[in-house]
């Protein structure tokens, strides 16, 4: 660093002007940094330095001195200079080395910029079940979330005061559908079963029918740990000549190895639907049951009641057919032992990423 101001230095005291000379090049030396010695170069060789002010005074000297003080300036700037340009270069070395290492980036610790996503367990095993009937010969059948009243119950053999038309099971659309194929306008309502797709599918096509339908069903229920207002249900039909109940269960329990492993099988007990007779609450084996094995309800079924083959133009006294129906958020969480809905329905990506590319994760 700069000591206290010099005292006026004269051009002609040269163990004066060398004093000066090394006093100067030990400062600059002692600079830490550039910006420490930008202060030392203004105050060794500035305007104002003893030097400069030196410098001045050449013109006020005797001629004859004027060759010498002109000398030994030169040569006290000249070593100066030089010491700066030194120290300067090192300094900026030193600053740039500085630099590199604290802005130094290791390219192969940077983390993608995007996590990759995943697809929703639910999805996965729509897919699951889809590849299963296909790999039977059976047909992927859709239709509208939005459907007439007549095919969610009429043509269904719901009769018209059932139970389940009410406000608390359906959610009814605003307006009056047109085009039914009873002919009257009826309702709109959110489908709240796959099942009207059969009663679609036997309107439209010729049996031997064999179709599955995965989809979206609503009915008006809370959101709490084992139900959601919106879920998913696959629905099987087949309408052939000849097929009997015990088509029925073993379509049943080849479905239900494919979803739960080998172990897995079915039972039926006695129920009722409208579109079927007889119909049959469907149980399923289920070997990882909390408390040890045993048989959990899964889904509902029976042979297709000849009144819904009528009402879609079927002759019951030539074909038969049977339907079953099973939830997709209940084999999911039977599956997976998955113990809240809320996990399902929320979208949490940390829950869909457990289940992997296949689904069969967890
Ligand atoms: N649709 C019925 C339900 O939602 C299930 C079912 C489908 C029952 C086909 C019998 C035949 O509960």
């Amino acid at each position: 660093m700069t000591d206290a101001p010099a005292p006026a230095l004269s051009p002609l005291d040269e163990q004066a002007m060398t004093a000066y000379i090394e006093q100067s090049i030990a400062n600059i030396e002692s600079a830490h940094d550039l910006a420490e010695l930008k202060t030392v170069k203004a105050a060794v060789v500035g305007d104002s330095s003893p030097l400069a002010l030196a410098n001045r005074t050449i013109g006020s000297l005797d001629k004859a001195d004027k060759p010498t003080a002109g000398k030994l300036l030169g040569q006290a700037r000249g070593r100066i200079n030089a010491a700066l340009t030194a120290r300067e270069e090192l300094l900026t070395a030193e600053a740039e080395e500085q630099m590199l290492n604290s802005e130094k980036l290791d390219v192969t610790t940077v983390e993608p910029r995007y996590t990759p996503g995943s697809r929703h367990p639910l999805d996965l095993l729509m897919d699951e079940v889809e590849d299963f009937f296909t790999s039977m010969g059976w047909t992927i059948a859709q239709g509208p979330e939005v459907e007439h009243e007549w095919y969610d119950f009429d043509a269904l053999n719901f009769d018209a005061d059932h139970p389940a038309r009410q406000m608390q099971d359906t959610f009814y659309i605003d307006g009056e559908s047109v085009g039914a194929p009873a002919g009257e306008p009826s309702n709109l309502v959110m489908r709240t079963h796959t099942s009207p797709v059969q009663a679609h599918v036997m309107v439209e096509q010729e049996p031997p029918l064999y179709i599955a339908c995965p989809g979206k069903v609503f009915r008006s229920d809370e959101l709490d740990a084992t139900h959601t207002p919106v879920f998913h249900q696959v629905e099987g039909l087949a309408v052939d000549k000849g097929l009997t109940m015990a088509h029925l269960k073993g379509v049943l329990d080849h479905f239900a190895r494919a979803m739960f492993g080998p172990d897995a099988t079915t039972r039926l007990r006695p129920s009722f639907f409208p579109f079927t007779e007889p119909s049959a609450e469907m149980d399923l084996w289920f070997p990882q049951k909390k408390g040890g094995p045993g048989w959990i309800e899964w889904g509902g079924c029976g042979m297709v009641n000849p009144n819904v083959l009528r009402a879609c133009g079927i002759d019951p006294d030539v074909y038969t057919g049977f339907a079953f129906g099973m939830g997709l958020e209940r084999t999911l969480m039977l599956r997976h032992a998955i113990a809240d809905m809320h996990d399902i329905v929320e979208g949490d990506q940390r829950f869909s990423q457990q289940f992997g590319l296949t689904g069969k994760g967890l």
